[in-house]
């Protein structure tokens, strides 16, 4: 069918039209000209986000809300992760550094790599950036094509759709249960492979179920992306902590050749208490780190040329500092776990790791409460706890709670959740 002529029009000729009066043909022309891209179109706010300002807006009026929402560690950095900032302050390290980091930082993160990993990588493999966040999303830019195939594994990080759908690709979902401890099954994920699968993200331990993937699953997912010839994105962002003496599996450790395919994610953010210092890592195969530090180079340049002075030293940091903070989050992990174990009716995974616990609550869910969200929101005014709906993260009929708040706050809150639940 043939274009419409006043279609094709440019907005010089719009603008002639409108001089001689005719207004609609601009207005029209107008809104093409200023619309947002269709990449603009695809975000959503980040509910999480959402959640924690309306209880943070409670808290302000003076009510007393315990918040299980927050992704970050409620202890202060480390004192010589700050100082090490503040004399690199003093000292004028303010400008501009490489854009993947400094030579210092990159050899800490190689070292600690090779130290507490096994993970072997140059510290030119080594991308540093401002959060793992940043990491995983320009890996993804770099990898994928438009209409690649991305699988995720769900209940997931709602970030990981968000940045593939961002990078032109297609998130594709398998879904493991609370009853499998949230680990798939190898049928499940050959299942989902297909001729357009470019990647897989892994995340373990995982934001929001605390999982850890057995070593058996990582090992059978290291043959299906090696066998396939898929990138495997590992973010093992919460990988100092991890409960029950248990040891965490880093991924490129599987076999060579899968760590040819993998694109090791890490940072300061959750080990070391540094949220706001905006410090990640790429640890990846030559030719990855390149495109991923050309695209950097466009992008935001270096992460804080003095966060980066404070993550050197976070990298170094005796182990006993890490320890004492994993040692809370497991005294915290056995403590909201036996109390929510304790509610009739709530089906309680035990997490491993991270600081997040993630139990079913279907069977709360009926008559009024018609959601997830629902729950979430009756909790929050009537328990003044603020959790997760886990349909965030595709995990419907869940909540999310993060126990990375003071054991007197999970004993308040849990009890509330408990007492309010008693009345649906
Ligand atoms: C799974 C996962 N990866 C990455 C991040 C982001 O880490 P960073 O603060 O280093 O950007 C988070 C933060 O919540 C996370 O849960």
């Amino acid at each position: 069918m043939p274009i419409p002529k006043n279609l094709t029009r440019t907005w010089q000729e719009s603008l002639e039209i409108t001089r001689k009066g005719r207004a609609t043909a601009i207005i029209l022309n107008k809104v093409n000209t200023l619309s947002l891209s269709a990449k603009a179109d695809l975000l959503k706010p980040s509910p999480t986000l959402a959640i924690t300002a309306k209880a943070n807006a409670m808290k302000a009026e003076g009510k007393d809300i315990v918040a299980f929402a927050a992704g970050e560690p409620d202890f202060a950095t480390p004192e010589p992760i700050c100082n090490a900032a503040i004399d690199a302050l003093r000292a004028g390290f303010t400008k501009y550094t490489p854009s993947s980091g400094i030579k210092d930082l990159k050899d800490a993160i190689a070292a600690k790599l090779e130290r507490e990993n096994g993970v072997n990588v140059a510290p030119s493999q080594i991308v540093t950036s401002c959060g793992a966040k940043q990491s995983v999303y320009q890996s993804l830019q770099i990898l994928v094509n438009p209409g690649d195939e991305v699988i995720l594994i769900a209940p997931y990080w709602m970030t990981y759709a968000e940045q593939i759908r961002l990078a032109g690709g297609n998130p594709v979902v398998v879904h493991a249960s609370a009853a499998s401890g949230f680990v798939p099954t190898i049928e499940q994920l050959q299942a989902a492979i297909s001729p357009k699968t470019k990647a897989i993200i892994i995340n373990s331990p995982s934001n929001p179920t605390g999982a850890v993937l057995p070593k058996p699953t990582l090992e059978a997912i290291a043959s299906l992306a090696v066998k396939h010839g898929f990138w495997v994105i590992a973010d093992e962002i919460y990988e100092r902590l991890i409960y029950d003496k248990q040891t965490h599996v880093s991924f490129a450790t599987l076999s060579p050749e899968v760590a040819e395919q993998t694109i090791t994610i890490g940072g300061c953010s959750k080990s070391y208490s540094m949220t706001g210092w905006r410090i990640g890592f790429a640890a990846a195969p030559a030719k990855v780190a390149s495109a991923l530090s050309n695209l950097q180079d466009q992008v935001t340049s270096n992460p804080t040329s003095f966060a980066q002075k404070g993550a050197v030293v976070a990298f170094n940091l005796p182990s006993e500092t890490v320890e004492a903070m994993r040692a809370e989050f497991e005294e915290r992990r056995n403590l909201i776990y036996q109390m929510l174990s304790d509610i009739p009716n709530l089906v309680v995974p035990k997490p491993s790791g991270a600081f997040y616990i993630f139990p079913d609550v279907s069977t709360y869910i009926g008559g009024k409460i018609k959601t997830d969200v629902d729950l979430a929101a009756y909790l929050l005014e009537e328990a003044m706890a603020a959790t997760v709906p886990g349909s965030v993260f595709e995990g419907p009929g869940h909540l999310r709670l993060s126990y990375a708040c003071s054991r007197a706050d999970i004993e308040k809150g849990v009890s509330r959740i408990r007492e309010a639940l008693s009345r649906l």
